[in-house]
């Protein structure tokens, strides 16, 4: 299965005292998904925003809101951030040992259901869930923080899972987050990511670049 390859700007590359003016002009420089790193200084060493964040930037775009979760316990946190207004729910395979609760509870409140796995999870650990989820996140830097080099292993994990999503002929979306730029961009989608998640890449030079940046990570 072919599909177009979407870009989702990170906003944790934006200017934090402007958020909602940056995710409107990453929005109308061509974002397909607003992807909003969500941290809690404990399943990762930094801390970032909450639920109310995402409240207030709900109406500043209508693309989808791909809110990727790097805190534990997670589940506390879920109906917090659907009530918000997410549209996908990512939470970390790492981050809890009750995976398939957390995935059902998100799918429960209407929300599209995501995992994602850190450097050194291998593809395997998702064996018992590709029927569960709407999309899979591989990162390719240790999730903290943004403008870190794209870890090269991942490519061979990307490629594993994008067999395993078509060989069960699945509509699940495969998302790349962490050192994606114009150089690295072709080479995870030719290894079968669809979703492109891009901080650093995508806010640099400020909104007058937005445009040329995001058209630059999808090659065209
Ligand atoms: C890292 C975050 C990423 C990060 C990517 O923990 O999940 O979304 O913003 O940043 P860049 O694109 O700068 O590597
Ligand atoms: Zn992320």
């Amino acid at each position: 299965m072919t599909r177009p390859v979407l870009i989702a700007p990170s906003i944790l590359s934006a200017d934090f005292a402007r958020l909602g003016e940056e995710v409107r002009a990453v929005d109308a420089a061509g974002a397909d998904w607003i992807h909003v790193d969500v941290m809690d200084g404990h399943f990762v060493p930094n801390i970032t925003i909450g639920p109310m964040v995402v409240k207030a930037l709900r109406p500043h775009t209508q693309k989808v809101m791909d809110v990727h979760l790097m805190i534990t316990p997670v589940d506390p946190m879920l109906d917090a951030f659907a009530e918000a207004g997410s549209d996908y729910i990512t939470v970390h395979q790492e981050a809890g040992p009750h995976l398939h609760r957390t995935i059902q509870r998100i799918r429960a409140l209407g929300k599209k259901a995501g995992i994602s796995l850190n450097p050194s999870t291998p593809a395997k650990m998702l064996d018992y869930m590709y029927e569960e989820i709407d999309l899979i996140l591989v990162m390719s830097v240790n999730p903290g923080f943004g403008g870190q080099s794209f870890i090269e292993s991942q490519l061979k994990k990307i490629d594993a899972i994008r067999k395993n999503i078509d060989k069960r002929g699945l509509d699940i979306r495969l998302q790349v987050d962490g050192g994606v730029d114009a150089v690295t961009a072709p080479r995870v989608i030719a290894a079968g990511a669809d979703v492109l998640v891009a901080g650093t890449a995508t806010f640099k030079g400020g909104p007058s670049a937005y445009a040329a940046n995001i058209a630059g990570l999808r090659g065209y």
